[in-house]
């Protein structure tokens, strides 16, 4: 079992060799090809595009709150969502990858990030932030830890607030095809690291729908929605899309919308 220590290691890894790319892994943008004017337009775009659809469930956003962008990396969701909020507060495990949002969104006042190294959120208070949004995170993050942060996040949601999240729920592909998988998403990283002579690696990791709601249940919350997008694909480069279906092979992506009681 992996501990949160060797988690952030990762990430430190992969932050300090090619961030960008470490986070949208679109191929054409390996070796620092991203510039950040695109990178953070894939970001403004994701989130019009889920702002848009929680319009669309007819759930109103409430733009004097405090926004969370949770395992905000470089800030790339953060910056974003500062634009329709009050404020964005991003919450990252990498040191680098703080001090890197920190420095690029100097000029964006309303966005605030911290370093938060813990299997909890003890920092915040019970329901501090009015929309929460985590994608592309918690599928790294092992199973037991992810469902701890899912509870948290639960808890500084304040009542009447949107939680927008995404898992991976499974791996649709045969057993080799499914080791090719694993294999093959940790050897992209791996040989990246290597040449920067950092030992580090990539997990995927899965929580199952009968398990996300088997855990709300017990909770203050409603899920009024699931989509499958396409975030669990190993090229993923920002561009968010809800899926008619779920592939075929390969890793299934869930985005969850939920909201919080009164
Ligand atoms: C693939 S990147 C996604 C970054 C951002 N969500 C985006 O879409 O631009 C995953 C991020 O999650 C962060 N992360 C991983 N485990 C975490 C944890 N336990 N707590 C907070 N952040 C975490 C990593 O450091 C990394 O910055």
């Amino acid at each position: 079992m992996g501990s949160l220590r060797k988690l952030q290691e990762n990430w430190e890894g992969l932050a300090q060799a090619d961030p960008l790319w470490a986070i949208c892994t679109d191929p054409e943008r390996r070796h620092h090809k991203w510039s950040e004017q695109q990178f953070f337009d894939t970001g403004r775009n994701e989130i019009a595009r889920v702002l848009h659809y929680i319009a669309s469930l007819g759930l109103p956003i409430d733009n004097t709150a405090i926004a969370l962008d949770f395992g905000c990396g470089v800030g790339r969701l953060t910056r974003a969502l500062a634009g329709h909020f009050h404020e964005c507060w991003g919450v990252d495990i990498s040191p680098t990858m703080i001090d890197m949002a920190t420095d690029l969104h100097r000029d964006t006042s309303n966005c605030k990030f911290f370093l938060n190294e813990a299997a909890d959120l003890h920092h915040f208070s019970d329901g501090f932030f009015g929309f929460i949004y985590t994608s592309i995170v918690l599928q790294h993050i092992e199973k037991r830890y992810a469902q701890a942060y899912l509870l948290e996040l639960v808890r500084v949601l304040k009542s009447g607030g949107v939680f927008v999240f995404q898992v991976a729920d499974r791996d649709n592909s045969g057993l080799i095809r499914r080791f090719r998988n694993v294999v093959g998403f940790r050897s992209k990283l791996e040989r990246l690291l290597k040449r920067n002579k950092i030992q580090s690696r990539m997990e995927m990791h899965c929580i199952r729908e009968r398990e996300i709601r088997e855990l709300l249940s017990k909770q203050d919350v409603r899920i009024l929605d699931v989509k499958i997008t396409n975030s669990t694909e190993s090229s993923f480069g920002g561009d968010l899309r809800f899926l008619e279906q779920e592939p075929r092979r390969g890793y299934v992506s869930k985005q969850y919308c939920v909201v919080k009681m009164s």
